[in-house]
């Protein structure tokens, strides 16, 4: 198994030596084009941005879902613009290769897009997002077209959107229904001529996103959307093991850092009490 592992490991590391030029929105799309599926992973901060860029990521997302993880909030409502400015600041610190997409916070884009404009040039300035993610179909496509002719390349996110969980009410599969399904293609297709350089698609039905996936031009990116997407992506966070509480039926952990973790957080302790650590090697003469 962990010869298994560490030549798995090998390989992707001699894909991103081989491939260490910068993923680019042009590069997303050509993937689509080539066949090649797309990696997304979110991370909120430089430590698991460099380690997660270092393994090979293409896209890494710095989510809203920063509002759950980092801050413990049980929505993506509260986190303010300012909070993700500094989330996205940490992550591009840690990153030499991977495209970095700054999720646009709940409130920063819906009011009108000129106030949309000026908060994604924030993202992008201040902070250097090398692109936005913004939530929502045909009731955004002007705020969306107003951010691309700035020069800013803007991912959308249909289906379950988190930002409307109080106009949802649940976290349920959306777009189970005919009305529901047949509104989010024609979004899709509205959102993709308004010019988003790829769609992130989650928790629909998997025959649902390969059909939309087949009608775009750019590139779909799943979450619980099946295996018909040209990309996946998952809060690292929940794919390493660190969240127990959360476990969906798309939910792939590949580790048990939370064990890792609290096993080694009990071996320090307990060193500490029986006075074994620091060591006479561990302290300065
Ligand atoms: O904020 C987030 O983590 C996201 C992903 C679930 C796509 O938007």
């Amino acid at each position: 198994m962990s010869s298994q592992i560490s030549k798995k490991s090998e390989s992707t590391l001699v894909h991103s030596i081989l491939t260490p030029l910068k993923v680019t929105t042009q590069t997303v799309v050509e993937m689509k084009q080539s066949g090649e599926k797309i990696s997304m992973l979110t991370a909120y901060d430089f430590t698991m941005a460099r380690i997660v860029d270092t393994a090979g990521i293409d896209i890494l997302l710095v989510g809203d879902s920063a509002s759950n993880v980092m801050a413990g909030n049980d929505t993506t409502v509260p986190i303010t613009l300012e909070h993700m400015i500094y989330h996205t600041q940490c992550v591009v610190r840690g990153v030499d290769r991977a495209l970095v997409i700054a999720d646009m916070p709940f409130m920063s884009y819906q009011v009108t897009p000129k106030e949309a404009l000026t908060n994604a040039g924030r993202l992008m300035k201040e902070a250097g997002a090398h692109a936005v993610k913004l939530e929502g179909g045909r009731t955004i496509t002007d705020t969306v077209k107003k951010i691309i002719d700035a020069g800013i390349p803007v991912m959308g996110h249909l289906g379950l959107t988190p930002q409307s969980i109080y106009q949802f009410g649940t976290y349920k599969v959306r777009a189970k229904d005919r009305t529901e399904a047949d509104q989010l293609i024609e979004d899709a297709l509205k959102l993709q001529e308004a010019g988003v350089f790829a769609l992130v698609l989650e928790k629909i039905p998997s025959v649902l996103a390969a059909k939309v996936t087949k009608q775009l031009q750019i590139p779909t990116i799943g979450i619980g959307a099946g295996q018909g997407c040209d990309g996946q992506v998952l809060v690292v966070h929940d794919m390493l093991g660190m969240n127990k509480h959360f476990s969906p039926r798309f939910l792939r952990r590949y580790a048990d850092v939370e064990l890792v973790m609290t096993q080694a957080v009990q071996q320090y302790i307990e060193d500490v009490k029986n006075k074994d650590f620091p060591n006479e090697n561990e302290q300065y003469a």
